[in-house]
């Protein structure tokens, strides 16, 4: 009988964002055949940051929760996030809120969620390049290609007055609201226990699996599956298991971060419904608007900047006392474990990878592996090809967008600190390189076999092709970065570059109707937040 194999019990070892996270999505998957247990050291902070996010958050996690959006918006102060702006990225100097004058424009572009519109079987990326590239346009690529740019400037709001979204966003939010609200969705409503204590050891059986956790006050938690969410300190995966840690610090450079809250005026300076990365002399900062203040750090490289220039440049930059303003400062790891899931062990959160917050893919890596984790569902028989299987999907996420975001800092053409020479030395891994090379040839890269209600609506379509063409076009486009030549064939299509005409001039009508009637996003979190 398969039944009496199933996995029972469960611990969580770690209360962070991933720990109460794990712990909500397994009770909902498994039900109340499987007890879970979450053991968290009230002494041992969380990491504190995690306040940007990805789109198909609401979808794959709460949505799968049963929680609607208004109601863990409400809980996290949550406001909305359309993408990213890169602030500065092309032109050199110290770091700066403003962006500086770039040949007539100020240096800032839009790393926007959505996928690009089709005509005539080709993205208009495709098309925005001809136009580029034979002097046709001089138009940027994201204000050519979305209607977000000209909402972003004039801080507006991704839902009509009435509610309906007409763009597809993420959200920012208070990182210790979202695991605090979990914590008690996970214990009040699915039964979760909640075991206050710090673990001290494990006792494993002859094969190597982890039997029970020890604590500090003489518990013994004993479990079938063993999930470690205790942050950095891996200590089930890096210390029990001995699970090497790949470390990724030759792709990508940064390891260390300042960061902070500031108040905001929002009244006199609105919300801005976006997350800004400004770049600085040896990295870049976040700057995460919520209502009432912004969350803000800069993510720096150790080997280029000590504690005291990256502090001095971050305040000096918000106008801080460095004296008197609460900075947290971290260290953190860039990389993941060689395997995720180990014997009846697995690695979620930053226990088992991470790459550093420039495209905010932190709590998204936790809600794909628990994903992953639940499709991959062993017994107690713990069967190889389902943890080998959960193994590969986990390190393709991982090192896909580890590539993804090694290339922001190559291909950003400033050059004018160590920090960004090095850049620029840094090797792509092999499969990256490819597709930069298809991406110079003038081809689509990753373009998605759907269009954007179904690419949002399916999740094993989305992780399988999760940075795709339009992503790529935003990014490189973005940083001046253009292919060598337009794709050949449309020299053959003069029908279909003329047409093309038709679906920017509808872009840009479509810009002009949502700057007119929209409400600013300020306006919109009031109202929705009851403030
Ligand atoms: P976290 O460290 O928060 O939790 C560890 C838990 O383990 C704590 O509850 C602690 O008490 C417990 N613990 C430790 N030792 C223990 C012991 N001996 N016994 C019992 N319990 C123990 N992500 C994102 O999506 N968007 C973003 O904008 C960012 N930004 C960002 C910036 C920076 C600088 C960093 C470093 C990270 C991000 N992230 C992010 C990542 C995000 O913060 C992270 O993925 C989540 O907060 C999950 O963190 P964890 O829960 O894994 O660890």
């Amino acid at each position: 009988m398969t039944g009496d194999n199933r996995i029972t019990k469960i611990v969580v070892l770690g209360g962070g964002t991933a720990g109460w996270m794990t712990a909500s999505y397994l009770g909902k998957a498994l039900g109340p055949a499987a007890s879970v247990t979450v053991l968290e050291a009230p002494a041992i902070p969380r990491i504190g940051v995690g306040e940007a996010t990805i789109p198909n958050l609401h979808k794959v996690f709460f949505d799968f929760l049963g929680i609607p959006e208004e109601e863990w918006m409400r809980e996290c102060n949550a406001s909305f996030k359309m993408g990213i702006r890169f602030v500065n990225w092309r032109t050199p100097g110290a770091g700066e809120a403003r962006p500086r004058p770039h040949e007539g424009r100020p240096d800032h572009f839009d790393h926007l969620f959505g996928l690009l519109p089709d005509h005539k079987n080709l993205p208009l990326s495709q098309y925005w390049v001809h136009r580029k590239l034979t002097g046709a346009t001089d138009e940027p690529f994201d204000y050519a290609c979305y209607a977000q740019p000209a909402v972003f400037d004039r801080k507006l709001s991704p839902r009509h007055r009435d509610g309906t979204r007409w763009a597809s966003y993420a959200w920012h939010f208070d990182a210790s609201l979202v695991a605090d609200f979990l914590r008690r969705f996970a214990t009040e409503k699915q039964g979760a226990v909640h075991v206050e204590d710090r673990f001290t050891d494990a006792e494993l059986d002859q094969r190597g699996h982890v039997t029970a956790v020890r604590t500090e006050t003489g518990r013994r938690l004993e479990a079938d599956l063993f999930v470690d969410c205790s942050g950095f300190r891996s200590l089930l995966m890096n210390q029990v298991m001995r699970e090497p840690f790949l470390d990724m610090g030759d792709h990508l450079l940064n390891d260390r971060a300042v960061a902070t809250a500031v108040p905001n005026d929002d009244e006199r300076d609105g919300v801005e419904p976006f997350t800004s990365a400004i770049a600085m002399s040896s990295g870049w900062t976040w700057k995460i608007p919520m209502l009432g203040r912004f969350g803000t750090g800069y993510v720096y490289s150790s080997r280029f900047a000590t504690q005291d220039e990256a502090t001095e440049e971050f305040c000096r930059m918000w106008g801080l006392d460095p004296e008197t303003q609460p900075l947290n400062h971290i260290k953190f790891r860039v990389g993941r474990n060689r395997r995720a899931w180990v014997r009846n062990v697995v690695g979620i959160g930053l226990s088992s990878c991470f790459v550093e917050p420039l495209e905010s893919t932190g709590i998204y890596f936790v809600y794909a592996s628990l994903y992953q984790l639940v499709k991959h569902l062993p017994d107690k028989r713990f069967d190889p090809v389902l943890i080998d299987r959960f193994n590969r999907e986990v390190e393709t996420m991982f090192d896909d967008t580890r590539d993804f975001l090694q290339a922001h800092f190559s291909f950003a053409p400033r050059a004018d600190t160590p920090f960004w020479r090095a850049c620029k030395e840094l090797r792509f891994a092999d499969g990256f390189a490819e597709k930069v090379a298809m991406y110079r040839s003038g081809l689509p890269v990753n373009l998605p076999f759907t269009d954007e209600s179904n690419y949002y609506g399916n999740f094993e379509a989305e992780f399988r092709n999760f940075w795709s063409n339009a992503n790529y076009n935003c990014v490189f486009a973005g940083l001046g970065f253009l292919p060598d030549n337009p794709l050949p064939l449309l020299d053959f299509r003069p029908d279909a570059l003329a047409s093309a005409q038709e679906v920017f001039d509808d872009v840009r009508r479509r810009r002009a109707e949502l700057v007119e009637t929209l409400p600013s996003t300020y306006e919109y979190l009031r109202q929705l937040h009851g403030k």
